[in-house]
């Protein structure tokens, strides 16, 4: 058989004669019938064979399972019953490979489908949040390449943390303890004084010991850093990338949003509007006059005030002038600001509809001492971060940077129940295999 098309391609070819190769979605059949609905990457197509043109296969036809790899010609027409509204009259059928009884099926668990994750892949659900993890990830390589930043990668083994110690993932290096990167950030920032406006899109690990919706172990992150940018330029970007992920996916993705059934309104209206920005303190403001519930100033928003927050919005909002004492040891601490010492120039992204952060970013600190203060107060040693010291010692420049969880994203964009359908093969506090 030669001239296969994709399923999609004969779908919009519409009539005449087809060759087309997949896999059985779903069979069922007779005693003179048998209706397959054939799958392959691009979409799925129900299938006709009659019997009495097939009176010498029939047998292996009659038996074939859900799964099983098929070559089909035919020809193709209309049909309004049919699921994608056109159906094909096999002539000719060729069976690749006749599957065993296919162990998945509606009535499995969330647990089960994951311990038959390798096979999940193939539910229309996961493909289509797949493909929309394709367009994700390719609209940020292109929101960056087109502002003429370089992709630059940092090592995934560290010996020291970033981002605090609680999440750090200990390996066995040589003998010697070493960690997972929870970040690219300590060895960005040394190559912006080469290349000023660097992204990179690569695994980060961090050891949650929680067990929500929104955490996993090893995630993607996108991250940027940039010379010479500060504090507002960084929540330009940010917004910025997710309006333009946003238009790639309704451009390339209404298929795959349809199948998600996500509402693709709520979508639309977010390249419209303005993400409102507000300071962590006008938050609590807000928290207190419109949802009742009051924080502490000094305590960083829990999941629950976060969600609060942003019910009130219908786009991602932006919370900026975080607490010093709650954040990072490389946030930079506002000069001539009313809250000068006790605040620092850091931003966290809030998804609307309960995905909680989807980014966090600073303008960096530059004064060397206040570094080293802020790292002797989480109980670091100065003298493992001296290379990244010396970024402050040679030329230090304004700069900032921020990193995006990328499965965050995705599962906000798709409407997703939980982070883990946003990655292929998810790690978690409970789940490594397959
Ligand atoms: O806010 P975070 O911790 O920022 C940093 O790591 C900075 N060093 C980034 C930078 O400035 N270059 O993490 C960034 C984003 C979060 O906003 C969140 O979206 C995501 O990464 N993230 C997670 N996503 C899924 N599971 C987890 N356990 C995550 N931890 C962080």
């Amino acid at each position: 058989m030669v001239g296969f098309i994709s399923i999609q391609d004969a779908i919009k070819k519409g009539s005449g004669t087809v060759a087309v190769r997949g896999w059985i979605y779903r069979e069922r059949g007779s005693n003179k019938m048998k209706f397959i609905v054939l799958r392959d990457s691009t979409n799925i197509i129900q299938c006709v064979l009659e019997r009495e043109k097939f009176e010498k296969q029939w047998n292996n036809i009659d038996k074939l399972l859900v799964e099983s790899s098929v070559e089909i010609v035919g020809e193709i027409k209309k049909d309004a019953r049919a699921p994608t509204g056109y159906e094909i009259q096999v002539s000719k059928i060729n069976i690749i490979d006749r599957a065993e009884d296919f162990p998945i099926n509606k009535d499995l668990n969330e647990e089960l489908l994951g311990d038959r994750r390798h096979l999940w892949l193939r539910s229309r659900k996961m493909t289509a949040i797949l493909k929309i993890r394709s367009t994700v990830l390719q609209a940020m390589r292109e929101h960056w390449l087109n502002k003429d930043f370089y992709e630059y990668h940092s090592p995934e083994i560290m010996s020291m943390q970033c981002e605090g110690g609680s999440t750090l993932f200990k390996v066995d290096y040589y003998g010697k303890p070493a960690y997972l990167s929870q970040t690219w950030q300590l060895h960005a920032e040394p190559a912006i004084f080469a290349l000023e406006r660097i992204f990179t899109i690569q695994p980060a690990f961090r050891a949650e010991k929680s067990k929500t919706s929104r955490h996993l172990s090893e995630l993607w992150m996108a991250e940027m850093e940039a010379a010479w940018w500060e504090f507002e330029a960084l929540q330009n970007d940010a917004e910025e990338l997710i309006k333009h992920i946003i238009k790639n996916v309704l451009e390339k993705n209404k298929p795959e949003l349809e199948i998600l059934e996500r509402d693709i309104k709520k979508l639309e209206l977010v390249l419209k509007k303005k993400f409102p920005r507000m300071t962590y303190t006008e938050s609590l403001k807000i928290l207190k006059e419109k949802k009742k519930m009051s924080v502490e100033w000094g305590k960083d928003l829990r999941t629950i005030e976060e969600d609060k927050l942003s019910e009130l919005f219908d786009t991602p909002i932006i919370v900026t002038e975080y607490p010093k004492e709650i954040k990072a040891f490389y946030m930079k601490e506002p000069e001539k600001h009313p809250k000068e010492g006790k605040v620092v120039l850091g931003f966290d992204m809030i998804a609307p509809d309960g995905y909680g952060e989807i980014v966090g970013g600073s303008q960096r600190e530059e004064d060397i001492e206040k570094i080293k203060e802020n790292l002797k107060k989480q109980g670091e040693d100065c003298s493992k971060y001296d290379f990244y010291l010396d970024t402050r010692r040679y030329g230090s420049v304004p700069h900032g940077g921020y990193g995006m969880g990328v499965e965050r994203v995705i599962s906000w964009i798709c409407g997703l129940d939980t982070i883990k359908d946003a990655i292929a093969f998810p790690r978690t506090m409970t789940r490594l295999n397959p």
